[in-house]
């Protein structure tokens, strides 16, 4: 009964389910058309790389329907001019290219296609390294649309220590202070001490006796019980 019950509108279809039905399917359509491809170099697209140093310049690519023959390209903005780097086509998903073309020295393609990864290292950087670096996409499957994402790569003598300064600034004034903080407490109980003993000097006979007296007695209990044993 409850499974008839159930499925009886599903079969006939309200009205408003229907419109829903058309909605949900229209907006994952909508979804996967978008971004059908997708071209990325990562959460953080720049690096600093010190000169002679081998840096992975890195690019994955995303498709929901799928790649075939999908066109890669590597360029590097020379001042203007787009420099290819290198390229290549991917038959299909999980299928390596036949064959990486480099157009550039020191550069080696070490992308793997069952990962998406068509990243490349660049060995022992120069300073005519530096610069932007885009990596092209195009997937025949979605009518040649281009797609693209862009990875910057800034080459620096030596890496630069940016936070050290501010770090020491606050490590000092976090240590002053609480270096001050100290100096006043040992200098309220400095004084207190002194207070303390001045107040004490007044009463100095009766508290000395009474002190002698205790520790005398403990310190004969205490040397007679060993004798004993
Ligand atoms: C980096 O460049 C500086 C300045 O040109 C040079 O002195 C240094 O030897 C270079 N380092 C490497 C590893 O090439
Ligand atoms: C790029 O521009 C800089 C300054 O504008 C110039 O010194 C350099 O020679 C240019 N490089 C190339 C490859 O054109
Ligand atoms: C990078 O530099 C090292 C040391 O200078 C050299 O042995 C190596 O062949 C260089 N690699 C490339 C790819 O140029
Ligand atoms: C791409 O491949 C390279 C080399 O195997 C690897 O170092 C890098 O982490 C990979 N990148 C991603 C996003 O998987
Ligand atoms: C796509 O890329 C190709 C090759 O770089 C270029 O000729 C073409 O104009 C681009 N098309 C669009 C729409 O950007």
């Amino acid at each position: 009964m409850d499974a008839q019950n159930r499925g009886r509108p599903r079969g006939g279809g309200t009205p408003s389910e229907i419109t829903l039905s058309c909605f949900l399917l229209i907006l994952i359509i909508g979804v996967c058309c978008v971004h059908a491809l997708e071209m990325s170099t990562g959460k953080v697209p720049f690096l600093e790389a010190v000169n002679g140093s081998t840096v992975l310049i890195p690019c994955t690519y995303a498709s929901c329907i799928g790649i075939k023959d999908l066109y890669f390209k590597w360029e590097f903005n020379d001042n203007g001019t787009m420099q290819k780097v290198a390229d290549s086509v991917i038959p299909m998903d999980n299928v390596e290219p036949s064959k990486v073309n480099v157009y550039r020295e020191r550069v080696e393609y070490v992308g793997s296609s069952k990962r998406n990864n068509i990243s490349f290292l660049l060995w022992n950087v120069t300073f005519e390294d530096a610069g932007v670096y885009t990596c092209f996409g195009k997937n025949p499957k979605e009518k040649d649309k281009n797609h693209s994402a862009i990875f910057t790569l800034y080459v620096v003598e030596e890496l630069r220590v940016v936070d050290n300064t501010l770090t020491i600034i606050i490590a000092s004034c976090v240590g002053g202070f609480i270096a001050f903080l100290m100096a006043f407490m040992l200098l309220k109980n400095f004084t207190l001490f002194v207070l303390a003993k001045l107040e004490e000097k007044n009463k100095e006979c009766l508290v000395t006796s009474s002190g002698i007296d205790n520790t005398e007695n403990g310190l004969s209990g205490s040397k007679t019980t060993p004798k004993k044993a």
